[in-house]
């Protein structure tokens, strides 16, 4: 029995549905700890493509339990869209718990979302508009509206209507937009708790009712490491914290319940929104990537910054989340590439650098150093160990896991649940801590990270 955390190792969007969707199998409990509706998991069984926001994709098993934690933003509206959405898909919902203290997204944090990305020009986040930052701003400045709150019908009516008027001033006095009626919001929201009453819980609680019962646990992160809110590429972050570390607070659990931390990239790396991005393609190998690996976003359909893989990045979210293994994703799309660079180090200002520089402008004058490597050139879509694939491939695989110095447990090479090659099973498989005597991490012998 394991409980496992599975997080992005890059910008978001690394495949973590599907992985996620994988190891759900063999959990009894699905925990989603931060982020909201900024996220977005598609998930695709028997043909059927599900896409889920904030529900865990746990839900998919009958009888697995799936938490949304206290440290997510909670949209309502999105929520029981989404419940609705599965509901008449033929999945059940009874298995759904949401925290009692995650916060709200309300309209007005998604109204001053966007005004403020447009008011803020060409020093834009680029973020999804959903509301969150401005969610999670309330949170901070402790006039944010929590999940208990709406619980209470004359709890609520007094914390909107003082929370209403003072936004008010801000929209019209700051953004010349139209203010708000109280009541409206405050009935909209009540006819939202009515149908959420019964999914509401102590969520922290729940969780440690399950470590206590000794239950397999997996804490499904949302968006990547470098969108983390302390240790991403700020400003060009998320307001949450997608980091191992951050499954723990927004769960409301210890670190000692967590055996294993499980790190998703993709073969490449993408990003959405704006801010640096060392290894970006802007050229016809970029919009094959994009083409082929359909990098348009779940939650906004916005089209998906392509660029190589970055090892400097890679190395970074094994130390910042203490990785134990990584699952590679998305492999297939290098199928038809003729050659593959990998950056591993930056060229800044004449000097090489090989770690992630904690100044956004030092990072955007990056230059990256690549190693290139003989694409494959062949179809991988239909390999099911590692035995069948391309030599190429195999040899770029044990690359990347030589340079993060991690093991890669898990290949996937296609959207289907079975387009996937286990080569170490990530839960009860050797953990980082199994080192030879120069510190080189033992992957057993089915891929070895030194080079030949
Ligand atoms: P926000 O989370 O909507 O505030 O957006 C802040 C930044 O995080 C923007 O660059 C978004 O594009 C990015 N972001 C937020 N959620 C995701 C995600 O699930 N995948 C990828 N990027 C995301």
């Amino acid at each position: 029995m394991a409980n496992v955390i599975v997080i992005g190792a890059q910008w978001g969007d690394e495949g973590k549905g599907k992985i996620t969707d994988l190891l759900s199998r063999s959990a009894d409990v699905v925990v989603r700890s931060q982020g909201g509706v900024n996220a977005g998991h598609t998930i695709v069984v028997q043909g059927q493509i599900f896409k889920l926001h904030l529900i865990p994709s746990g839900i998919l098993y009958s009888d697995t339990e799936c938490i949304i934690g206290s440290g997510t933003v909670i949209d309502p509206q999105v929520v029981l869209e989404e419940i609705d959405q599965l509901e008449a898909l033929g999945v059940s919902t009874k298995n759904l718990m949401i925290a009692q203290t995650a916060h709200v997204t309300m309209p007005y944090h998604r109204i001053i979302d966007r005004a403020s990305e447009e008011r803020r020009g060409d020093r834009k986040i680029g973020t999804t508009g959903r509301g969150i930052g401005p969610t999670y701003a309330d949170k901070s400045e402790r006039t944010g509206i929590r999940v208990i709150d709406l619980m209470d019908e004359s709890d609520l009516r007094q914390k909107l209507e003082w929370t209403i008027n003072y936004k008010n001033v801000i929209l019209e006095k700051l953004y010349n937009l139209s203010p708000l009626e109280p009541e409206a919001v405050i009935q909209e929201y009540l006819g939202y708790a009515k149908r959420l009453r019964s999914y509401v819980v102590d969520s922290s609680l729940k969780i440690y009712e399950a470590i206590e019962k000794r239950k397999n646990i997996l804490f499904e992160g949302a968006q990547g490491t470098l969108l983390d809110l302390d240790h991403g590429t700020y400003p060009y972050v998320t307001s949450s914290s997608p980091i191992a570390g951050g499954a723990c607070v927004g769960a409301g659990i210890g670190p000692t319940a967590i055996d294993r931390v499980i790190g998703v990239a993709k073969a490449y790396t993408t990003r959405v929104g704006e801010g640096p991005f060392p290894s970006e393609l802007d050229d016809e190998i970029g919009q094959l990537l994009c083409d082929i690996g359909a990098e348009f976003g779940t939650t906004t359909g916005r089209r998906r910054r392509c660029g190589w893989f970055d090892a400097v990045i890679g190395r970074y979210a094994v130390r910042i989340n203490g990785l134990d293994c990584l699952a590679i994703t998305k492999l297939d799309v290098l199928d038809s590439v003729d050659e593959i660079k990998v950056c591993v180090a930056y060229e800044l200002d004449g000097t090489t650098c090989d770690h992630l520089p904690s100044n956004a402008s030092q990072f955007a004058r990056c230059k990256p150093i690549y190693k290139t490597m003989p694409g494959w050139k062949q179809p991988t879509t239909h390999c099911r160990s590692l035995d069948d694939l391309p030599k190429q491939a195999l040899d770029y695989l044990k690359f990347l896991a030589e340079l993060m110095k991690v093991p890669i447990a898990i290949v996937s090479l296609g959207a289907s649940r079975d387009q996937t090659i286990i080569v170490e099973d990530p839960i009860h498989g050797p953990k980082r801590a199994l080192l030879d005597a120069n510190g080189t991490p033992l992957l057993g012998d089915k891929l070895p990270v030194t080079s030949e």
